[in-house]
């Protein structure tokens, strides 16, 4: 399988606070790659990092090219996108404005226009189709982070990190969104890394998985298998 991004030995933190101290993942082309780890691991920090967004050594290449010395603009342009972990829709938008503000924070001679970008997600997203001029602000906490997640493909990312996508959600919704971020992958070829404190929903959908702990990033075995069992639990 190919390596579509790979995250070697990354050292990143704020001032003297060294949170990554070594981190290493490796995200194959066309999968669903987990991340897990306590609070404060550094999780989002290593979202941070590969998106440029903190200063970080070590090296972070997409599809063998080094990100080193892009800026955040250029990695989005080159292809990674990210949905944090807060809500980041502008409330105060329709739901159809802000994927139009997405689209035009990025939008290059030569790339996918509007509309067809537009009917992408409304195709992957019905719902958000239904209710394109409702305001952003007045939908449901899974509507506004499906819609977060929208905004995300809005350039047809080659890469797309999902920071707890489902966190304050009831089970019903965490379910739903999860068959959601699972369908994006078969049926549209998305590769995705997602940062998800809820295991049991995680071990559904994953390949590959991996936990942030004490800085550095380790393998554990995909499936449903590993997450079931108490190993898991050791690692946390
Ligand atoms: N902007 C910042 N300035 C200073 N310290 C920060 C900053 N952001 C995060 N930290 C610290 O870095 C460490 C890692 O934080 P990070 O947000 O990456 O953890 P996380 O694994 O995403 O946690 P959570 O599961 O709670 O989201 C924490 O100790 C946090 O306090
Ligand atoms: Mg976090």
């Amino acid at each position: 399988m190919t390596v579509l991004l790979s995250v070697d030995s990354v050292i990143a933190g704020y001032g003297d606070h060294r949170v990554l101290k070594g981190a290493s993942i490796e995200v194959h082309s066309g999968g669903i790659c987990g991340l897990i780890g306590p609070n404060g691991a550094g999780k989002t920090t290593l979202f941070r990092a590969i998106m440029g967004l903190i200063p970080s050594e070590g090296e972070i290449a997409l599809g063998g090219s080094p990100l080193r010395g892009l800026l955040p603009l250029a990695r989005r342009q080159a292809g990674v996108s990210y949905v944090p972990q807060e809500r980041n829709v502008f409330p105060n938008l329709g739901v159809e404005e802000n994927l139009e503000v997405a689209y035009r924070s990025l939008a290059s001679q030569g790339g996918a226009s509007f509309d067809s970008r537009r009917e992408y997600v409304y195709g992957a997203f019905p719902r958000l189709a239904q209710r394109r001029l409702q305001l952003a602000g007045s939908m449901s906490g899974g509507e506004q982070r499906t819609l977060a997640i929208a905004i995300g493909l809005m350039h047809e990312p080659r890469v797309l990190l999902l920071d707890e996508p489902t966190t304050g959600l009831s089970p019903l919704v965490v379910h739903l969104l999860m068959n959601t971020i699972r369908e994006l992958n078969a049926s549209r070829g998305v590769t995705i890394v997602i940062v998800e404190q809820n295991i049991i929903s995680l071990s559904r959908i994953v390949g590959d998985l991996f936990v942030l702990k004490d800085g550095v990033c380790r393998c554990l075995e995909a499936g449903t298998q590993t997450l079931a069992t108490q190993k898991i639990w050791e690692y946390l």
